[in-house]
């Protein structure tokens, strides 16, 4: 508290129109996506959350370098380490017999480009960038289209001179 006094009267002091200078609070009520309208100072009641699905679906992915979703549960799946679970299915060397989808040529290779007999250091941690799947609603909306689904507007020329 005492530091928060002497900072105030530090602001005061520096500031060349005194304490008046101080920035107005906007006069909107307090909301953001993951607290909801809890005041900054006040903790929020945690949401619920959502079960993982668990269907062996392969969800789309909505763009060419998404790391796919994970189709299935990963409840107490052991990631540090002294060892991987997901290897023990995705690895290439068990994919055959596990049935899972190997992981990708890019998972062997280092941040130099130079591609390793086993999985890069940097993809080690799978849940960094993978996350299991559930049927929630966003957070924050977003306007992303898939490259596949944008139209040209109608009259306009395509950039290519291309015929089809
Ligand atoms: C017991 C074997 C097994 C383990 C362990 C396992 N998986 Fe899987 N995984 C599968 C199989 C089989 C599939 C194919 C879809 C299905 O049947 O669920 C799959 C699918 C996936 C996919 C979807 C791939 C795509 O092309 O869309 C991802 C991503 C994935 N797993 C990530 C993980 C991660 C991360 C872990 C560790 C936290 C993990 N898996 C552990 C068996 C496993
Ligand atoms: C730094 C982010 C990152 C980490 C860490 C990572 N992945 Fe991926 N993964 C991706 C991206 C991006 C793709 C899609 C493009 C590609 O194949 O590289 C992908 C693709 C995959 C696929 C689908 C491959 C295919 O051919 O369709 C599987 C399966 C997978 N990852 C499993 C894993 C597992 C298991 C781990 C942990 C051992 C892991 N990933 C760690 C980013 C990551």
């Amino acid at each position: 508290m005492r530091q928060w006094i002497v900072l105030a009267a530090l602001c005061g002091l520096l500031s060349p129109f005194g304490a008046s200078a101080q920035p107005a609070v906007p006069d909107v009520p307090f909301h953001d996506s993951l607290r909801g309208t809890t005041p900054l100072d006040e903790e929020t009641k945690p949401p619920l959350i959502y079960p993982t699905e668990n269907k062996d679906v392969i969800r789309g992915r909505a763009y060419a370098q998404q790391p796919p979703t994970i189709p299935h549960k990963i409840d107490g799946y052991q990631v540090d380490k002294n060892a991987n679970r997901c290897l023990a299915c995705h690895a290439r060397s068990r994919a055959a017999e596990s049935g899972a989808v190997p992981i990708g040529v890019t998972h062997y290779t280092d941040r130099a480009g130079a591609t390793l007999g086993s999985l890069a250091p940097r993809r080690y941690f799978c849940t960094q960038c993978h996350v299991p799947q559930a049927d929630t609603k966003p957070l924050v909306s977003n306007t992303f289209t898939d490259v596949e689904d944008i139209r040209l507007a109608p009259g306009s020329k395509p950039a290519s001179s291309h015929k089809n």
